[in-house]
């Protein structure tokens, strides 16, 4: 069953192959509008549940727009509106749903959650975003840096601050892509062991420093995330506040990276903390677009779990 739980199941070769399709198809639709469906509506007929656990903007409305778009539908799922909420199990919930729809999107508290439903519910399953990773988020961000620098292989990334789940997804994104990765954060945020000792055996170059002037130094692109995650207790908000602060994002920092370096955030982005509004809102910043390709990488991936790319 081809799901997409995280970029490290793919080829470098698969993960191009996406991309080139959300380029294609971004390219293809230029005018129209957003609710109509692209020439070809290769997902007519098919309907996607998107299940959220947790809070979502571009997630939930991306998905839904791309399968508008491919020519299918989507039905959004609070978790607490389904049974899910009142203790009914995943692989039952997943059982159903597999025989109601033709694909799950999902965002979740624990991965095992995504892992379960991928088990049971006999349709492709999505990653929409757990504690552990956020493949989908990826897939745009490549978009987005391709289209600023025309290329992936050989950039140089710097991720400044939190380690969390964008940071996983972007270390193995960047170890099958030829691409240095650089952290700069302080030493207890940093990466899980387990996933930089499989960067490494990929050939992946993943450079970890205390010193954020250092992990911006040549980088091509500069980005950074919230330091309070979904996932995070709010016991922790204080501590992390205080310990990350010296790795806000400012002009000053982004002066260190290339002359050319463009700022990339997955969104919401709380400016002041993680990154100063000047950057953010400055010219060198693309989230926007970023969060635009969302829905161009997201057809693709949709129509690779579907077996319709290529
Ligand atoms: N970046 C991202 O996943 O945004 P949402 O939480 O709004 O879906
Ligand atoms: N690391 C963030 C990403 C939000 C899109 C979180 O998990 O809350």
């Amino acid at each position: 069953m081809p799901h997409f739980i995280d970029i490290a199941d793919f080829s470098k070769e698969a993960l191009l192959a996406m991309l080139a399709e959300a380029k294609r198809r971004k390219a293809a639709r230029a005018g129209l509008p957003k609710g109509a469906a692209d020439a070809d509506a290769p997902l007519a007929g098919h309907v996607l549940a998107l299940i959220f656990e947790k809070p979502s903007t571009r997630t939930r409305t991306s998905f839904d727009m791309a399968m508008r778009q491919l020519g299918g539908g989507a039905m959004t799922l609070n978790s607490h509106d389904l049974q899910l909420g009142r203790g009914e199990s995943i692989e039952d919930t997943a059982r159903v749903l597999g025989r109601m729809v033709d694909g799950v999107m999902a965002r979740v508290h624990e991965h095992e959650k995504i892992t379960a439903l991928a088990e049971h519910a006999g349709v492709p399953v999505i990653n929409g975003l757990s504690d552990l990773s956020h493949p989908c988020q990826i897939m745009a961000d490549l978009q987005t840096l391709e289209e600023h620098k025309s290329r992936l292989e050989g950039l140089t990334v710097a991720w400044v601050g939190d380690c969390a789940n964008v940071t996983r997804s972007w270390i193995e994104a960047a170890a099958l892509l030829g691409m240095t990765f650089k952290i700069g954060a302080p030493q207890g945020y940093w990466p899980d062991e387990e996933v930089l000792a499989w960067a490494d055996e990929k050939g992946g170059e993943v450079l970890i420093t205390e010193d954020p002037a250092e992990a911006v130094e040549g980088a091509d692109c500069v980005m950074t995330d919230t330091w309070i995650s979904m996932h995070h207790r709010e016991e922790e908000k204080a501590r992390r506040m205080a310990d990350l602060m010296p790795y806000q994002v400012t002009p000053e920092l982004m002066a260190k990276a290339k002359e050319d370096a463009i700022f990339m955030h997955c969104l919401p982005a709380h400016r002041g903390e993680e990154v100063a509004a000047e950057v953010i809102d400055g010219p060198r910043s693309v989230v926007f677009d970023e969060a635009e390709n969302r829905l161009h990488a997201q057809k693709a991936v949709l129509l690779h779990c579907f077996g319709k790319l290529g």
